[in-house]
């Protein structure tokens, strides 16, 4: 069985996705970067159902980010219409499973207003689900969602000296969202894009050649036994010392899995 390798006592309840790489898989094939994001939904919902079967709890995923409206006009467009047609096509479906839709990112005057309602629909269908809570961050930028928590802190008048992490992070998105526990990015690349910057501060990165519309369940759960394997300090030390998963010889030289 696929989870074998899972404890699936320890499995992380906020898992975090940059579903990246569409518009290479899709080049790569000699088709055109679109495709690649159609390809990609099947990836998507292959990991919701992996997850799913889990018992992950929170499932985050990247969208559009701030920057992508800088992207070739055809293309926004072609995300903004396949965004609609996915909600429209798979909300009643995740509904069925139990699942919670929400959004996190702005909604500013760009992002048109039918796919604000069917966000809004698909939202309020949901939000009585509690088996997983499916977030997908569209129009979304870590350092917009600080910059408009930082507004409504000032709006909120008080005083400099109150101010605390727990200020900020209470009017973050969504402040029910838990810090992510994984966050994957696909395709390559070592980076977070702007995604979730104030809640990934503690969350552990795991990066993958595999491009998004390749991805799937057993690519979640090697991520996920990856991520079992990691020891989380939060900047204290090891309560088990030496014994850890990686230790270091006389030589400052890395010593994996100490037998
Ligand atoms: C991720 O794939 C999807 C979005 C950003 C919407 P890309 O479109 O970034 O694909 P690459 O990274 O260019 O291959
Ligand atoms: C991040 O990917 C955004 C999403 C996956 C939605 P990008 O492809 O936009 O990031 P960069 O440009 O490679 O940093
Ligand atoms: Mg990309």
């Amino acid at each position: 069985m696929i989870t074998a390798a899972l404890d699936l006592d320890r499995v992380p309840s906020h898992v975090a996705c940059v579903m990246d790489g569409n518009g290479r898989w899709a080049q790569s094939r000699g088709l055109p970067r679109t495709e690649g994001h159609r390809a990609g939904e099947e990836a998507l919902f292959d990991v919701v159902d992996g997850a799913l079967d889990i018992g992950v709890e929170w499932l985050t995923v990247y969208a559009f980010s701030t920057e992508n409206w800088r992207r070739p006009p055809d293309e926004v467009r072609f995300l903004l219409e396949f965004n609609e047609d996915i909600l429209l096509r798979r909300r009643d479906d995740l509904h069925e499973r139990g699942v919670r839709i929400r959004f996190v990112g702005r909604r500013d005057r760009r992002v048109p207003k039918k796919l604000i309602q069917l966000m809004d629909d698909a939202v309020e269908l949901t939000r009585r689900n509690r088996r997983m809570t499916f977030t997908i961050a569209f129009n979304y930028g870590g350092r917009a969602e600080i910059v408009d928590a930082v507004r409504a802190v000032v709006n909120s008048g008080i005083s400099a000296d109150r101010i605390t992490e727990r200020t900020i992070a209470c009017r973050l998105y969504d402040p029910e969202m838990p810090e992510p526990d994984l966050m994957i990015r696909t395709s390559g690349e070592c980076r977070t894009s702007n995604f979730l910057l104030w809640e990934l501060a503690y969350s552990e990165l795991y990066f993958t050649d595999t491009a998004w519309p390749d991805f799937r369940r057993v690519d979640l759960y090697e991520a996920i036994r990856v991520y079992q394997e990691r020891e989380r300090r939060f900047g204290q030390v090891s309560p088990n010392g030496a014994s850890s998963a990686i230790t270091f010889n006389g030589d400052g030289k890395r010593r994996d899995h100490p037998g």
